[in-house]
């Protein structure tokens, strides 16, 4: 049943090149130029008076939803709030009939992300669930739905459920986009043909799993460490982070590599790893001189780059990862690759169960 792979979640990495396939067949028509979404229910109509959005998820889809938030905003400039679900209800949301809400769950049945989908439905929004499971409550109970078609996932550390959110969210980014007319012909096709370059260049970065396991196994004897980056780095960083913890045990966090000096910089002291995401080149400049205010503290710094930068990186860093090129908006379906390998590798160096971390549940159905 794990396919000849020691662990599920392994098998679910190994996965996500169909799970991208998959998630996309049928939703990009065969000029390449347009996405379709013949599920949807929400009309052009009702598409072109969306005020604002407000994504709502918990966890692992939480961070999907980050992602969500700049493809939405850079795509189709409307306002877009991210939440997680057990905040979202107590903070009094200004939800109206003209918000879309977008509620994002694996599973379909977490009690938080549910709780979130009746409390924008009682205002009035349209809720529109990103889920994997068809037939789940979130799915039933949804305006919408678009499913992911990662297929099973059973591992409880989340792998290629949230890289098949964000494939949801670039084809809903983009058919918003097209209805309301912020992006012009030429840039969706180019996306579009971005995106279905993803699972090969997945692939090839699951040929590369053993540099990420040396780094895996150095980093299994720390008991804290860092992830840093800017923009979407920050929100692959996140995703990072959380992974490493669920299944590793190891403290870390994630912070925006501009935030460090703020306080958390008084933390690194020598020899803590950090794990510094430099893919976003707008800001490549400003997260180099954040990577270097690490560096001079003594950390032992891992970069994740393109491969056109790994040469000028390296004389900040120690060591460097190269993921395929692809365009920036993109680039967490690629980048949080060599994370979910760090994660697996340092858990599996530390002996744990990498499946069944302790104390987590795969669907979590309390509040
Ligand atoms: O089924 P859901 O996507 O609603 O689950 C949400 C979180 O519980 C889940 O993503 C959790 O954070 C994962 N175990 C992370 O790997």
């Amino acid at each position: 049943e794990k396919g000849g792979f020691e662990h599920f979640m392994l098998k679910e990495i190994h996965e996500q090149p169909k799970a991208y396939r998959d998630t996309m067949r049928g939703r990009i028509d065969v000029s390449g130029k347009h996405v379709v979404l013949p599920e949807l229910k929400l009309t052009p109509e009702q598409i072109k008076n969306i005020r604002n959005v407000q994504i709502v998820a918990c966890g692992t889809a939480y961070h999907a939803g980050l992602v969500g938030r700049s493809v939405i905003e850079q795509l189709v400039k409307i306002p877009v709030e991210t939440d997680v679900a057990s905040e979202y209800r107590y903070r009094s949301p200004i939800v109206t009939p003209e918000t879309l809400v977008i509620v994002v769950s694996q599973s379909g049945e977490t009690a938080d992300t549910l709780a979130a989908l009746r409390e924008a439905q009682s205002h009035g929004a349209h809720v529109l669930a990103i889920t994997n499971v068809v037939g789940s409550s979130i799915a039933r109970d949804a305006d919408d739905v678009i499913t992911t078609l990662a297929g099973p996932e059973i591992a409880v550390a989340s792998t290629k459920a949230y890289t098949s959110q964000l494939i949801a969210f670039y084809l809903l980014g983009l058919y918003l986009a097209e209805v309301r007319g912020t992006q012009t012909p030429e840039q969706i096709a180019h996306i579009i043909a971005a995106m279905q370059a993803l699972p090969e260049q997945v692939e090839k970065m699951l040929s590369q799993a053993d540099a990420i396991k040396d780094f895996a196994e150095q980093i299994s004897k720390h008991e804290d460490l860092f992830f840093i980056g800017r923009g979407l780095d920050y929100a692959v960083a996140q995703e990072g982070s959380l992974k490493l913890k669920e299944i590793s045990y190891i403290h870390s966090e994630a912070y925006a590599a501009g935030e460090l000096k703020h306080g958390t910089l008084a933390l690194i002291e020598d020899g803590i790893p950090v794990i510094a995401l430099a893919t976003q080149e707008s800001v490549l400049e400003k997260t180099v001189s954040n990577i270097k205010e690490v560096k001079a503290r003594g950390a032992e710094v891992m970069a994740i780059t393109f491969e056109e930068h790994v040469a000028g990186l390296l004389k900040s860093v120690d060591q460097a990862f190269a993921i395929p090129k692809t365009l920036p908006i993109l680039t967490p379906a690629l980048a949080v690759v060599p994370l979910q390998l760090l994660s697996y590798y340092a858990s599996l160096a530390r002996g744990n169960d990498v499946d069944k971390p302790r104390n987590l549940a795969k669907s979590v159905t309390v509040e």
